[in-house]
């Protein structure tokens, strides 16, 4: 592997917590030392902004106490899969007062509820251990790795939890070298182990309850008891955990788009029941009756749509697609010819200033519900002019990127996971969160 000190991350529970949006706002730009970067790739922009599209090796990564992958490369990190690099310091301030430790080499994220430590983030920095719970260090840390971890090494390449029935007791997997080191949470018993066949994991992540190695810019899916790797490993990292318009050029539109962590942009049925998933460049497609999924660009079948629906509803046979400030309306029969006269502004055809998150309509109804934020606002697409009423808050989730309707009812998108609700009132007044469902297994059956 290139990097000395890579490292392992560790990942949680699928966390039955909403997921909020991280801001994809900041700037930073006073970085003033460099990590020394062995990979070719790396790009330095002008304020030294790591762009994971690049192909980077990250150094670690580990879920956030609100399930959120944070992604480790030298000084910065990724929240999330899209959105630009920060400043660790920025999140964890005290791991930069330990600047000969260089960068972060392997995290995890402990979810035990019978462990002291139980939703604590922890970092592997040369020899030292960072416990974090929500940004603040633990008193007493950092400590050496050999007084927290007896029997774990000092220079890690990566961790991971695992998890009780995953592993056979709840266990930390630490990676170095071509050794695993398997570490009872409970008794702290150390068994090291070679996994043959995998490679040697620069971090790792459990996320939706699969274990994944980073190496490089790849990854594989292994069996945390065995090692093994069911399915067609590696893939590319960017493809399924980075948001990412210029993919591998073996990738599989199809094979991606259904198994990409990334959110959703937007999504929709038509009047026929066929469903449009949007993400980045391309959407996916699956017809009535028929449970083949397909894959196209976006431009290819909405001209003048490039990427980046913010949010798309259907109504009296056309799709209606918003992005930014603009509403496009197309036939949702191909050719998907769009209607005279559009795009028109948001405001002056729906009486609400754009952008959106998202919009849907219910089945045979003509109210389109729009939400913006946490509010969600109701809009008579038979009245003339159309205006924005009912000004509810939503007040389960901070920020929604997708939402359906359908004769089951609404289907609402956050992050990797959407939530069922028999109606839209049932979603808007709802103070507990539903069952937790996959975006990538439970709505397009991808395998892995
Ligand atoms: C974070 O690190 C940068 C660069 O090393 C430094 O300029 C900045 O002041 C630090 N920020 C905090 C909050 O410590
Ligand atoms: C994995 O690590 C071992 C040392 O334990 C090394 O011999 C081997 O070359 C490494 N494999 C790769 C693919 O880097
Ligand atoms: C994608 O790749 C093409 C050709 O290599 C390049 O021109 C374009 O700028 C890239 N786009 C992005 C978003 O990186
Ligand atoms: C299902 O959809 C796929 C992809 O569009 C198509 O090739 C196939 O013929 C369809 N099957 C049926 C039974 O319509
Ligand atoms: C909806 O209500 C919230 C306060 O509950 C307010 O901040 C927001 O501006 C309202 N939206 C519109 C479009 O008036
Ligand atoms: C939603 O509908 C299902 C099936 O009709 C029912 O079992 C369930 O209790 C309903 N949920 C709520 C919160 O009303």
């Amino acid at each position: 592997m290139k990097l000395t000190h890579a490292l392992c991350l560790c990942l949680a529970l699928a966390l039955a917590l909403p997921y909020s949006h991280q801001d994809h706002g900041g700037d930073h730009d006073n970085l003033e030392h460099h990590h020394h970067h062995d990979d070719a790739h790396i790009e330095h922009h002008d304020h030294h902004e790591l762009d994971r599209c690049q192909g980077l090796e990250m150094d670690a990564v580990a879920v956030n106490e609100d399930g959120i992958p944070l992604f480790f490369k030298g000084d910065h990190l990724f929240k999330g899969f899209d959105g630009k690099s920060e400043l660790s310091n920025e999140s964890f301030a005290e791991m930069d007062d330990h600047h000969h430790l260089a960068h972060v080499d392997a995290a995890f994220h402990m979810h035990c509820q019978e462990h002291p430590d139980h939703d604590h983030m922890f970092f592997f920095l040369d020899h030292k251990v960072f416990v974090y719970h929500h940004h603040k260090l633990e008193v007493g840390y950092p400590k050496e790795i050999s007084e927290v971890f007896p029997g774990i090494p000092n220079h890690l390449d990566a961790a991971v939890e695992c998890p009780k029935p995953e592993c056979d007791e709840h266990s930390v997997l630490f990676f170095k070298d071509h050794d695993i080191y398997d570490y009872n949470v409970k008794t702290k018993a150390v068994e090291k182990k070679v996994f043959q066949g995998m490679p040697n994991c620069t971090s790792a992540l459990r996320y939706m309850g699969h274990h994944y190695c980073f190496h490089g810019h790849n990854f594989c899916k292994f069996d945390p008891k065995t090692g093994q790797m069911p399915g067609k490993y590696p893939k590319e990292a960017r493809d399924y955990f980075m948001r990412c318009s210029n993919f591998s050029e073996n990738s599989d539109h199809v094979e991606r788009e259904r198994c990409s962590h990334v959110h959703l942009d937007a999504i929709t049925s038509d009047h026929g029941g066929n469903m449009y998933a949007f993400r980045d460049h391309h959407f996916l497609r699956r017809d009535e009756g028929n449970h083949t999924l397909t894959a196209d660009r976006t431009e290819h079948a909405f001209k003048e749509i490039h990427s980046d629906v913010d949010a798309v509803f259907s109504f009296n046979d056309h799709l209606h697609m918003i992005k930014d400030d603009k509403l496009y309306v197309f036939q949702d029969d191909e050719p998907h010819n769009q209607m005279d006269g559009y795009p028109k502004s948001v405001k002056e055809e729906l009486g609400i200033e754009g952008p959106i998150d998202a919009a849907f309509v219910c089945e045979d109804h003509h109210i389109a519900h729009i939400i913006k934020g946490n509010h969600i606002y109701d809009v008579e697409l038979n009245a003339s002019p159309r205006v924005a009423v009912n000004n509810h808050t939503i007040g389960l989730f901070k920020k929604i990127d997708a939402a359906k309707c359908d004769s089951s009812g609404v289907k609402v998108f956050v992050g990797s996971h959407f939530y069922h609700f028999n109606s839209t009132m049932e979603f808007v007044a709802a103070r507990a969160l539903p069952e937790q469902h996959r975006v990538s297994m439970d709505l397009f059956s991808c395998e892995h």
